[in-house]
């Protein structure tokens, strides 16, 4: 699915090249962190099937270039790397095999990258709706749901399979500036679920919650480093502040793959900043002078102090973690 053309056309857009795969990953027609990395390992076993190489170090070398130039497209969310360095392992290991069995055997491991994605949500689900009170009333931000991932979604795979259990009053659906993933692909997302939500402009989060109208908050991440700290979408550590300050539990559901051990705490993740364009337009509409300087971060830092939870498919994690 086309993620830029949502809400109003649901379009499906086939790549037939790894830098059309690549092309896509950066323009955000396939976006969220998980949905990334299925992407990126079908890049792969894309790059492989349409290589003239006719034996082992060709075809290495074909699909490393591949693996090189995915990896080169978003830095932050740490599944894009993890899904590429599944599949280089795997071509590592076909050294010496028909190269057939090697192309064929790429195609099975993103395919079981996603398959996989999809059951790690579906357990993250029912996980994290034991978390969910009955009556409640939940704030997400940007979009953690089935678009972006191989289904079902993490944060709103949570407020699903809570919504299945007859637990949900109503979501909150921050709009998410500047690229409106809210209230594009969420409040989408919502309305073909038939679950009761709310759109609001992020600067009201502060207010809904300030009147007692959040029992609880529910994000995806990007990236969660090794003591908990969560990059996710630019705006998600304001409204841990904000949870915080109106007592309100502040979770983050999301897969081990989404979490790298390599980097101790959040300041070592590498956030990315995108085109000014994306803050001096709203709707495709200019609404900044052309000349005004932007600083545009896509994703934030949410210290593990703030996290009530982090829900995965191996059970809920409260600090300290030891993943
Ligand atoms: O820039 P995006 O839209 O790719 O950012 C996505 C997010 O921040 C999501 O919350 C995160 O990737 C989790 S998706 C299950």
């Amino acid at each position: 699915m086309d993620q830029t053309r949502l809400p109003l056309e649901e379009v499906e857009r086939s790549c037939a090249t790894w830098p059309e795969v690549a092309d896509c990953i950066r323009a955000l027609v396939v976006r969220g962190a998980p949905a990334i990395g299925v992407a990126a390992a079908f890049g792969v076993a894309l790059a492989a099937r349409r290589s003239g190489a006719r034996d082992f170090e060709g075809l290495l070398a074909d699909l490393e270039e591949a693996i090189k130039g995915l990896g080169a497209t978003r830095p932050t969310a740490v599944n894009l790397f993890w899904a590429l360095e599944r599949m280089r392992r795997l071509i590592l290991a076909g050294r010496g095999r028909p190269l057939e069995d090697i192309r064929a055997g790429l195609l099975a491991e993103a395919q079981a990258i996603l398959d996989e994605d999809l059951a790690a949500n579906r357990a993250m689900g029912a996980h994290g709706a034991a978390l969910v009170p009955a009556g409640a009333r939940i704030l997400t931000h940007c979009n953690a749901g089935a678009l972006a991932t191989a289904g079902y979604g993490t944060a709103v795979g949570v407020i699903r399979a809570a919504h299945a259990q007859g637990k949900v009053a109503l979501v909150w659906v921050d709009e998410t500036r500047p690229v409106l993933q809210g209230s594009r692909l969420t409040a989408w997302e919502m309305v073909k679920e038939g679950i009761p939500h709310r759109l609001i402009s992020d600067v009201a989060a502060a207010s809904v919650m300030q009147r007692g109208e959040v029992d609880l908050v529910v994000t995806g991440a990007d990236r969660i480093a090794a003591n908990g700290d969560t990059a996710n979408k630019i705006g998600t550590y304001g409204v841990a502040v904000l949870a915080r300050h109106h007592g309100i539990p502040f979770y983050v559901a999301a897969p081990f793959s989404t979490i790298d051990p390599a980097i101790a705490s959040g300041a070592s993740i590498v956030i990315e900043e995108r085109d000014p364009s994306e803050v001096r337009q709203l709707g495709g509409r200019q609404t900044a002078p052309s000349e005004s300087p932007v600083y545009n971060p896509a994703f934030d830092v949410t210290p593990a102090e703030l996290i009530a939870a982090i829900i995965t498919e191996r059970g809920v994690y409260r600090p300290p973690y030891a993943f």
